[in-house]
């Protein structure tokens, strides 16, 4: 529920008083934390950046190896990293700072940007907008605020602006540059799903038919901040979870905090300036029959620095099925999963 105080008055207790009990209400269990310190004392781990230039490479070659290399890490890792990709500079500057600004903004404006929205009568509901969304569906509270919308991007941002700006021109600019940034997360997911298609030897758009212009599909976006905590070592900014949806498109900033899980053991995935986070969801999972695979990811937070990240789901509409590939079941490789339609999936299992 959302009893707890919020993220800004347990940070002002911690400031005023030596009471620290507080921080209990977001210990983890050990289990869910483990490989903390472990994942941060191992030399890092360097994870290889795909190179989007020659996703339209004339040289074929150059083609080729982008198609396996990402190819393998979806299989291998179900995450990679991305350069040289078509999400403008200075678009993905503008956002960070529409962030920013956002989260320095004093909690009762921030809460003004609360909307409640029930996706699927009977469920849980999911919150649009400010807030802890999470916090009714994790063991404990996870040390993070967003700002975010479930819905295509269109429809919930206007609100969400004319709220934050009610009189200023700054809410169609808002509006404008979420539309626009959407827009090129879509696009540079279509060239991502073609050549993971291409990789499987399936038709080229297999997964990005899902996302063409006529598609009900969503390209929902969140900002996630997870300011310093006095006690790193003892919470998390988000507990350990697969994305339901297709794929899942992150620009973390300068501030480390995502890690993932593989061989029983937690990567933490450094910044490399201009690069994106992409990680595969189960929704492709699915398709691939198991080929590519949901990673199991988790945020961690820092002692000292804020963390800001700019997530965005890409999800095909609501009643499209999951049927795997057919050519991807065979004796080998029986049938992971009853054909079903994706939003069975956004049961989220986040702890
Ligand atoms: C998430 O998986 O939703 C959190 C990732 C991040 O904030 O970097
Ligand atoms: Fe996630």
């Amino acid at each position: 529920s959302m009893q707890f105080p919020h993220l800004d008055e347990t940070l002002e207790i911690l400031k005023t008083s030596d009471n620290r009990s507080i921080l209990d209400r977001y210990k983890w269990e050990t289990s869910l934390r483990d490989g903390m310190q472990e994942a941060g004392s191992k030399p890092a781990f360097v994870f290889p950046v795909m190179d989007m230039k020659h996703q339209s490479s004339q040289d074929h070659a150059l083609r080729e190896r982008l198609v396996k290399d990402i190819g393998l890490a979806a299989e291998e890792w179900g995450f990679f990293l991305v350069k040289n990709h078509t999400i403008p500079r200075d678009l993905i500057d503008k956002m960070m700072s529409y962030g920013h600004n956002f989260f320095s903004l004093p909690k009762e404006k921030k809460e003004e940007a609360v909307f409640n929205l029930t996706v699927h009568p009977g469920k849980n509901p999911y919150y649009q907008g400010y807030g802890g969304r999470f916090q009714h569906l994790q063991e404990k509270v996870p040390w993070l605020e967003h700002l975010g919308e479930l819905e295509h991007p269109v429809s919930g941002v206007k609100n969400l602006a004319s709220i934050l700006w009610p009189e200023s021109n700054e809410s169609a600019s808002f509006c404008e540059a979420v539309k626009t940034f959407s827009e090129a997360i879509r696009q540079l997911g279509i060239q991502i799903f073609e050549l993971l298609a291409e990789h499987l030897k399936l038709e080229r758009d297999f997964f990005s038919k899902h996302f063409a212009e006529d598609k009900a599909y969503q390209t929902n976006w969140r900002f996630n901040h997870y300011p310093p905590c006095p006690a790193p070592d003892f919470v998390l900014g988000l507990g350990p979870h697969t994305d339901p949806n297709a794929l899942t498109i992150i620009v973390q900033g300068d501030v480390a905090g995502y890690q993932l899980l593989k061989n029983d053991f937690w990567f933490q995935v450094e910044p490399v300036p201009d690069t994106l986070l992409v990680n595969i969801g189960t929704a492709l999972q699915t398709w691939t029959n198991g080929r590519f695979s949901s990673v199991l990811h988790r945020a961690v937070v820092n002692e000292k620095k804020a963390r800001l990240s700019i997530l965005n789901f890409l999800s095909p509409a609501k009643d499209t099925p999951l049927e795997p590939h057919p050519s991807l079941i065979d004796a080998e490789h029986p049938r992971k999963s009853d054909s079903r339609d994706w939003t069975h999936l956004f049961q989220p299992k986040l702890s």
